[in-house]
């Protein structure tokens, strides 16, 4: 069951929060549910896994805050497919496969900017910001080119609540708000669509469901983290709320107990809780919406058992130079915690995987979020698509 939530109900969950603190529960599945060992370490699973989820439903491509104004550009890597996302003149998006018509050259490097045209650099053709083919080197002696040419190759997009959507599949249509399945007014209440780029890290971690598994997961925070994030939010003790394979976890900061004595139209709920929005299948914010947040983008690959993650971190426009260096010293903190902590983890389980020490593992009452999470990679999974032009759009909304 999806629970009834508003957009505006951080007062709710630290009630939540705070009858879970009194009762010593949690939120929970209604039992425990078991993952194959496998299901992290078989290459062919994995394989499926990038087809069917990541070029066949709608993936991050670029937050908002990376395209400021027209003629700004991302280009990444994901799943495979290298993929430019351009910020239009009249304030679109547009995404393109980063690969010239020429002879498939990578046109622009990863990374962000701004340009007003793209030069491939084998030879030097070049394109507009609406992928449109420019100019052509030495074209008296090129020779014909088709108009299938003439045109970057153009993925279907969408931006919704400061993220850029895109499948990474030209012949796949979508509904950016069947895909959100009701999230995107709880994604506002962030206000991701109007922030500013501070800072950004690139991490390598494991398996991409091993990195995953961490970002909604409460369980641990006060033991692998206690030296660190524990120090301020308590472990075992959190909500977590769902929009289709979305979901909103949030959990309780140590003073959550100095409510009892505010009376709640005092309350201020983001002082007492910690937050992690993720958007399947591969971003999580961490934050709620002050003046700093990172958002952390899971790029699975190259191999099964590895995973990048660039950590970007957003600030409000009107953040003061105390609170962009706040931000950018936390960045610090984060990139060690996520690191030295949660990917050394993760690299360990993902080195002990082939072991044989398990053949499953187990996912318990109190790490809903988890469950939800596999039980949405397995549901996809199992999912028929059909490759012609027209597959099967999801309904998401009426999930779960
Ligand atoms: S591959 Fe791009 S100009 Fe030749
Ligand atoms: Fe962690």
């Amino acid at each position: 069951m999806i629970p009834e939530t508003r957009p505006n109900d951080w007062d709710e969950i630290v009630a939540r929060l705070l009858v879970h603190l009194d009762a010593g529960t949690t939120d929970s599945a209604d039992g425990v549910h078991a993952v194959d060992v496998s299901d992290y370490l078989d290459a062919d699973r994995w394989a499926r896994e990038m087809d069917r989820i990541f070029r066949h439903s709608p993936v991050v491509v670029a937050l908002t805050a990376h395209l400021p104004e027209p003629g700004s550009y991302r280009s990444i890597d994901l799943a495979g497919i290298p993929v430019l996302s351009v910020r239009q003149a009249d304030g679109s998006v547009r995404a393109f496969i980063n690969a010239c018509r020429h002879r498939g050259a990578q046109i622009v490097a990863h990374g962000t900017g701004k340009a007003r045209r793209f030069t491939c650099p084998y030879h030097a053709w070049s394109y507009d910001g609406s992928g449109a083919l420019l100019g052509v080197a030495g074209r008296p002696t090129f020779g014909d080119i088709a108009d299938n040419h003439q045109q970057l190759t153009e993925l279907p997009c969408a931006e919704r609540s400061g993220f850029v959507f895109a499948v990474l599949d030209p012949a796949v249509s979508f509904d950016v708000d069947e895909w959100l399945a009701g999230y995107g007014p709880i994604l506002d209440a962030l206000g991701l669509d109007d922030v500013e780029l501070l800072d950004e890290r690139e991490l390598i971690g494991p398996n991409w469901k091993v990195a995953y598994d961490g970002y909604v997961d409460g369980y641990h925070l006060d033991i692998l983290h206690k030296d660190t994030l524990g120090k301020d939010v308590m472990g075992n003790i959190m909500t977590c709320d769902a929009w289709g394979p979305h979901q909103r976890v949030a959990f309780a900061r140590r003073n959550l107990h100095e409510l009892r004595d505010i009376p709640r139209e005092e309350w201020q709920p983001g002082g007492h809780m910690g937050l992690v929005h993720t958007v399947f299948p591969h971003v999580s914010v961490a934050g709620n919406g002050g003046t700093g947040m990172m958002v952390s983008q899971l790029i699975p690959g190259p191999t099964p058992d590895r995973s990048r993650t660039i950590q970007t971190h957003v600030v409000t426009r009107n953040a003061t130079e105390e609170e962009r260096a706040a931000t950018a010293q936390r960045a610090d903190f984060l990139e060690w915690v996520v690191n030295e902590e949660d990917y050394k983890t993760g690299l360990g389980i993902q080195a002990a995987l082939a072991s044989g020490a398990n053949t499953e593992f187990l996912f318990g009452r109190n790490e809903p979020g988890n469950q939800r999470f596999h039980q949405w990679v397995d549901r996809l999974l199992a999912e028929p698509f059909a490759t012609s032009l027209a597959p099967p759009r999801r309904n998401l909304a009426a999930a779960d």
